[in-house]
């Protein structure tokens, strides 16, 4: 299915992991900067590109979920459920690490983040590289920003910095995995994402629960508040006081951009105060959670590249599909 040039690329980047290097990849969520997970130094080397702590845990990629019991140590039944339903796809399982797992990849914690992404390039590259090959893969962005949705955004942000880019074109989810942990023997989503929770909670037969995202510990997924910013400053508002903020910051000389979701496309378009306010753009995002994630991070990139002076965002709806969503709009929004 994948094209000749595109496998002839998978081959080279699996011998390029295989002695050691990092490659960008793209999975169906965002794309990860992946090293052989089974060799420390060659992980140590994504943590130096990313210009990330040390002590932030890495997921590991896995080809297929008969391998996950290689790399943890205990399943419990409910992650096995989970495995069964959602891999390969956007979903990743904290679980107690193996013996062998290198504190490289962990940070030292005694449990390990796993997945099996469903993108084909991600799952031809870890055939590519060997039988039980593993890649411990971040985002493939600098530390604290937002993660790529195109092989183009990893070459703006990381460059030669990496020993190669594969190019899968851009993801289908846009954001990242739902991360799920079991311990104290419940089943807790520490990162909204991919897999919303309703459908958890569909094949589990149970509620689940969902972590505070303020996070009291560096060491919970994503908790730094900071993380997922772009560089233009961000503000939330209700869609009834936003175009109020847009004018207020236009008067005082800033250029404004906004995203909308239950303003119509053919609204904004015939919206005639539009054109008296030269400073303000306006743009409409899905009303769809899925589709608004899709595109969240690329949007915001390319508001970034357009220079404004302030992003303001129409809050979401305050429902549970809208979690993912709405969780990366908050620590996009955060300002130290
Ligand atoms: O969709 C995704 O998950 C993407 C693609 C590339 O797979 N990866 C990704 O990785 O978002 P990263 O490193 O940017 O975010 C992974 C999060 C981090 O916040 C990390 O703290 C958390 O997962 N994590 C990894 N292992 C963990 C563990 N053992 N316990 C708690 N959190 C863990
Ligand atoms: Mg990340």
């Amino acid at each position: 299915m994948l094209k000749p040039e595109l496998l002839a690329q998978i081959e080279t980047a699996a011998a390029i992991l295989r002695r050691g290097g990092v490659v960008a990849f793209p999975t169906e969520t965002v794309y990860g900067l992946g090293a052989d997970a089974s060799n420390p130094a060659a992980v140590r080397r994504i943590f130096n590109i990313k210009g990330r702590p040390a002590d932030h845990p890495l997921i590991v990629h896995l080809s297929d979920k008969s391998q996950l019991d290689l790399w943890a140590r205990e399943v419990p039944d409910a992650a096995r459920l989970l495995a069964e339903h959602f891999w390969p796809g956007p979903l990743t399982l904290i679980l107690p690490r193996s013996q062998h797992v290198s504190d490289a990849v962990t940070g030292g914690q005694d449990t390990i983040g796993l997945r099996v992404p469903s993108h084909p390039v991600a799952l031809a590259l870890l055939h590519a590289m060997g039988p039980a090959a593993a890649l411990a893969a971040p985002s493939a962005n600098r530390y604290g920003r937002i993660s790529p949705t195109t092989a183009q955004h990893v070459r703006d942000e990381l460059g030669d910095s990496v020993d190669m880019i594969l190019d899968g074109g851009a993801c289908d989810v846009g954001l990242e995995s739902t991360i799920v942990s079991f311990a104290g023997n419940t089943v807790t989503v520490l990162r909204p994402g991919g897999i919303p929770l309703a459908d958890l909670e569909k094949v589990l037969q149970q509620k689940v629960a969902v972590a505070d995202s303020t996070g009291s510990s560096v060491r919970v997924s994503g908790s730094k508040l900071s993380h997922y910013a772009p560089v233009t400053p961000l503000e939330i508002l209700t869609s009834a006081a936003l175009w109020q903020r847009a004018c207020a910051l236009e008067a005082q000389g800033l250029r404004v951009a906004t995203l909308e979701w239950s303003v119509p496309d053919a609204a904004l378009s015939q919206n005639k105060v539009h054109s008296e306010h030269q400073h303000i753009v306006r743009s409409t995002m899905p009303a769809d959670p899925a589709a608004y994630g899709q595109m969240l991070y690329a949007t915001l990139r390319q508001l970034d590249a357009a220079r404004f002076d302030r992003l303001l965002a129409e809050a979401p709806p305050s429902t549970a599909a809208w979690l993912a969503v709405a969780d990366r709009l908050k620590r996009a929004s955060y300002r130290v």
